[in-house]
């Protein structure tokens, strides 16, 4: 079973609660949510109040990719905002396990990203609190990035550990991915681990009003 998770980063911001509905009627599983803060990624996107203003137009999980450091403070507000799932990345967080629990303890699931250098290890001690587990196939900060093809190597390892931390606890952790997802590798993405997809360009890129069918394309090329 796969997920699709459009990116709105790639979305137009003056009119996000008509994409997200858009999005979700064409068949988006999840609405993934990109939060940059210009100091632990060079760009600067949005924050608990957007979260808040396009929660009421879907009843969709809302996918919070925190790209900000510190972690800890912001948690409370996503929640509070209507996020279903919270991701950080180790590095900006001085504390894994507490990060991940203040994400559980406010009622979301709980996700690691790993940066594509960052080792697997991370996820080694806190396999109990992670609902996700999401690789970056570029690095984070933007958009229309090209998929970077040792990712693929990284899915399979991840994949196995996974499976292994399932096989003995009896727990489901999704495996996604985020960054240069397009029709032309998501095949090749979800035969290495995979089971969910983030996209932006390739969901809301040019061609965004003319296309109807853009989700359509994306989900058959699976
Ligand atoms: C990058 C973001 C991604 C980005 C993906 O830092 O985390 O979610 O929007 O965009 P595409 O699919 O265009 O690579
Ligand atoms: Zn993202």
């Amino acid at each position: 079973m796969y997920r699709i998770a459009p990116s709105l980063l790639s979305a137009d911001f003056a009119r996000l609660g008509e994409e997200v509905r858009n999005v979700v009627a064409s068949g988006a599983d999840w609405i993934h949510f990109d939060v940059m803060d210009n100091h632990y990624v060079p760009n600067l996107t949005v924050g608990p109040l957007v979260c808040e203003a396009i929660r009421p137009h879907t009843s969709a999980p809302i996918d919070v990719h925190l790209m900000v450091k510190p972690v800890d403070r912001i948690i409370p507000d996503f929640a509070r905002a209507g996020a279903n799932i919270i991701t950080f990345h180790p590095e900006a967080s001085e504390h894994i396990d507490r990060s991940l629990g203040l994400i559980r303890d406010s009622g979301c699931q709980a996700g690691l990203v790993f940066n594509p250098a960052t080792p697997l290890h991370h996820m080694d001690h806190v396999m109990d609190k992670l609902d996700v587990v999401l690789l970056m196939s570029v690095n984070p900060g933007f958009g229309g990035q090209k998929f970077i093809p040792e990712t693929l190597n990284k899915l399979r390892a991840a994949r196995d550990r996974i499976d292994a931390y399932e096989a003995r606890s009896g727990r489901r952790i999704l495996l996604e991915i985020d960054g240069g997802v397009k029709t032309d590798n998501i095949a090749e993405i979800a035969r290495a681990g995979a089971d969910t997809f983030v996209a932006g360009s390739a969901v809301f890129g040019a061609g965004r009003d003319e296309d109807p069918n853009r989700y359509d394309s994306i989900i058959g090329a699976l």
